[in-house]
């Protein structure tokens, strides 16, 4: 169990009344599209499939699951799922979502940094996280620490998380209409919590009415790498993608694959990236 400092604790538990606030939002939103009019199976890449590989029978515990989007795909193929996350409104909802699929999902409410007595030490063949998880975690060294423990000898962290150029790019509207990318934010992490102005979350609906502020913490991609190695995990593949499970920007275009990607004769950039560690 790890206790931060109480200005910590504070952004902690604002980022759960955050996630609380946004909860309802999300579940009726055509960006999740749990109403059934988007396959729980496309929200992981092709070669998350590739890299997870056989899933029939695999203990799989997915920290920070939110809805269960991903928890339910990964279900979907076999695994015996655990979903972990802070928001109790996440959990409730993810507990009825998995119930109308008829999937047999333990969800959890508990903060990722007392995940190991939150499953009464129970341990996993794969603990999957990411895509917009990392980013509110204060320190990833407990993080890891937790994710060795939560794992079987011979188990695998797959963590799929966005790019650290992602979140420094941000949108220049010029003058024709278009949109050009440009860097607008920090790649390098160092600044400590940002505080954000939540009252608009990433899908669509309305804006939120209470609880409106989120912080974030910036993480490098060699700061995730050298915390797995910390904890004693043997990172084995440190993949880098140019594409997204949903167009953040207009230009983006869809590939044959259903996720998206920036016009072909724009820069080849990563914006997500992916990484298995083995304990
Ligand atoms: C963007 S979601 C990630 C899940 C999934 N990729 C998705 O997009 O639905 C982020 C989740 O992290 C959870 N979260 C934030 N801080 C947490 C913490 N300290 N412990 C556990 N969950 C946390 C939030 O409640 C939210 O459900």
């Amino acid at each position: 169990m790890t206790t931060f400092d109480a200005e910590t604790e504070r952004m902690i538990l604002a980022n759960q009344a955050n996630w609380d606030a946004r909860t309802p939002i999300h579940v009726a939103s055509a960006f999740y599209g749990l109403d059934g009019s988007r396959p729980a199976a496309s929200w992981l890449a092709d070669y998350e499939w590739a890299d997870l590989g056989d899933l029939d029978g695999v203990d799989l515990l997915h920290l920070q699951c939110h809805l269960g989007a991903e928890t339910i795909a990964l279900a979907e193929r076999g695994a015996r799922a655990v979903g972990l996350d802070i928001s109790g409104e996440s959990v409730r909802q993810a507990r009825r979502l998995a119930a109308d699929r008829r999937l047999d999902i333990e969800y959890v409410r508990a903060d990722v940094y007392d995940a190991v007595g939150a499953v009464d030490g129970r341990t996993f063949d794969i603990v999957y996280t990411g895509k917009g998880a990392l980013c509110y975690l204060p320190d990833l060294d407990p993080w890891a620490s937790a994710v060795a423990q939560l794992l079987r000898p011979g188990g695998a962290l797959y963590v799929v998380e966005f790019h650290p150029l992602l979140y420094a790019l941000g949108v220049v509207p010029p003058k024709d209409g278009g949109e050009e990318l440009t860097l607008r934010g920090d790649f390098l992490s160092g600044r400590g919590a940002e505080e954000r102005d939540a009252t608009r979350t990433y899908t669509d609906g309305p804006a939120l009415t209470e609880a409106t502020v989120a912080y974030e913490w910036r993480h490098e991609l060699g700061e995730v790498v050298t915390a797995l190695a910390g904890a004693g995990l043997r990172v084995d593949t440190v993949r880098e993608d140019p594409r997204l499970p949903w167009p953040r920007w207009s230009s983006m275009v869809q590939d044959a694959t259903g996720w998206f990607t920036l016009p072909a004769d724009q820069p080849r950039i990563p914006l997500l990236y992916a990484v298995k560690a083995v304990r």
